[in-house]
């Protein structure tokens, strides 16, 4: 008389795909990505465009609204995203309850959950213009929580931004400046930071979207939405990997060491791998990689770093694994986060600060995914089904008996 209660799952036909590797779950406008070419697209319009000719305010409206802003749109927009950079007063209160030296993702994923405690005078998710003003607000405020979560491992005061700046070099001067100490940008500086920032603005369905999209699908209000997608991009196969890169080149130490590194990653007994090499979506050099490439360049000439043994290391690293048959026959190209953790290791931003600065690009993505689901009023609360493994159907023994 045992019923199997797997074979109460009578209700239709479902797929089994762990990891959604074949599953689409939803429609978008937003981001095309062909992996086997490698080329990204944000509305159409391709990324090395977007990344020559753009600044990131441009290419957020642009993923929140559709289309390039003209000069007067872009204004407005940059006037209000810098007009919300202020966080209430009380939030500091909320810091301060942190470690000392709480990683700068664990603050965040606090901080940013607890704007909904402070902005909720235009919460009502149904209503375009609240999602809108909320949009600005994370946009706005994410880049001075990041910068705060870094001043406070420091013990240094928080820095107000500065509004006359733009939103890259204002990130800077929030991270680098002190009240006895002006932050003066170096714009070769700033413009590679504005290029990390839109390089890693979107990337469509990756896990924190998805997470991002699910929790707004049973209508959270965007602070917790957003929150989520920084605990999942947290995770060290997501956002980690240019923190990864950096380790693993101080691991390697010196040049005459690359050797060794390169036969242990190509000896399948070992788990050892190339951090910064491979991608799961592309099969060609990812495009972001060739524009960072290109800044890291820039950036390396412009300090004068070239001959620095951290970064000569990372250069032979590069050259010989494109050389190496065994990473050009399995199209294993340097990725992003190789070059962005370079660049930003120039820049003098430490390793921890690295995936922070990879959530409030991707704010801004987040932000118009989810206002996307929203917008659409057919769109579901998300619900995964599942193959139950577990027990039959069976009966409960007592406590004396068990
Ligand atoms: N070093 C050495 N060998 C590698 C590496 C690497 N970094 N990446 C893949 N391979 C090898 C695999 O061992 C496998 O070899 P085989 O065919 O002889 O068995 C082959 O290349 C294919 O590898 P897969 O594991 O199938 O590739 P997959 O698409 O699953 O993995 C991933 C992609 C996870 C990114 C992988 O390349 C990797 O671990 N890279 C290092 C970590 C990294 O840089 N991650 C950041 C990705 S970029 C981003 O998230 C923005």
């Amino acid at each position: 008389d045992v019923i199997d209660i797997r074979s109460l799952g009578k209700h239709g036909v479902f797929t089994y795909d762990p990891g959604f590797l074949s599953t689409a779950a939803c429609n978008s406008n937003i981001t095309f990505i062909d992996g086997e070419e490698g080329l990204l697209y944000y509305r159409g319009y391709p990324i090395e465009q977007l990344a020559e000719h753009c600044n990131f305010m441009e290419v957020s409206y642009l993923l929140l609204h559709g289309e390039l802003p003209n000069a007067t749109q872009t204004k407005e927009f940059t006037d209000t995203i810098s007009g919300s950079t202020m966080l209430h007063d009380q939030l500091s209160n909320i810091f301060r309850g942190f470690r000392r030296d709480a990683h700068p993702m664990a603050v965040m994923v606090g901080v940013v959950g607890s704007l909904s405690a402070f902005y909720f005078d235009a919460m009502d998710i149904r209503d375009a213009k609240h999602r809108e003003i909320s949009a600005h607000r994370l946009l706005a405020k994410v880049p001075t929580i990041a910068a705060w979560s870094y001043k406070y491992n420091l013990g240094q005061p928080f820095m107000y931004p500065q509004n006359h700046l733009n939103y890259a070099e204002n990130f800077m001067h929030m991270m680098f400046a002190t009240p006895c100490e002006t932050y003066v940008p170096n714009p070769v500086l700033a413009k590679a930071f504005e290029r990390i920032l839109i390089l890693h603005a979107d990337h469509e369905q990756n896990a924190s979207t998805s997470t991002v999209r699910l929790v707004g699908s049973s209508g959270a209000n965007p602070f917790a939405c957003i929150s989520a997608g920084i605990a999942s991009l947290w995770g060290p196969a997501h956002g980690g990997a240019n923190e990864a890169t950096l380790k693993m080149l101080e691991e390697i130490g010196d040049v005459s060491r690359i050797g060794e590194f390169i036969k242990r990653a190509k000896d399948k007994t070992d788990t050892f791998r190339l951090m910064g090499f491979g991608h799961r979506v592309y099969r060609n050099m990812d495009p972001r990689a060739k524009i960072m490439r290109t800044t890291c360049h820039e950036v390396l000439d412009e300090l004068g770093l070239h001959d620095d043994p951290m970064f000569k290391l990372a250069m032979e690293l590069e050259k010989i694994a494109l050389e190496d048959e065994y990473f050009v026959s399995r199209k294993l190209y340097p990725n992003v986060d190789f070059y962005s953790g370079i660049v930003m290791r120039a820049m003098g931003i430490p390793n921890s600060m690295f995936t922070a600065i990879f959530a409030l690009a991707r704010t801004a993505g987040w932000i118009a995914q989810w206002s996307e689901m929203i917008s659409d009023e057919e769109h579901k609360i998300g619900r995964p089904r599942q193959l139950y493994k577990g027990n039959l159907r069976r009966d409960l023994v007592p406590m004396d008996r068990r």
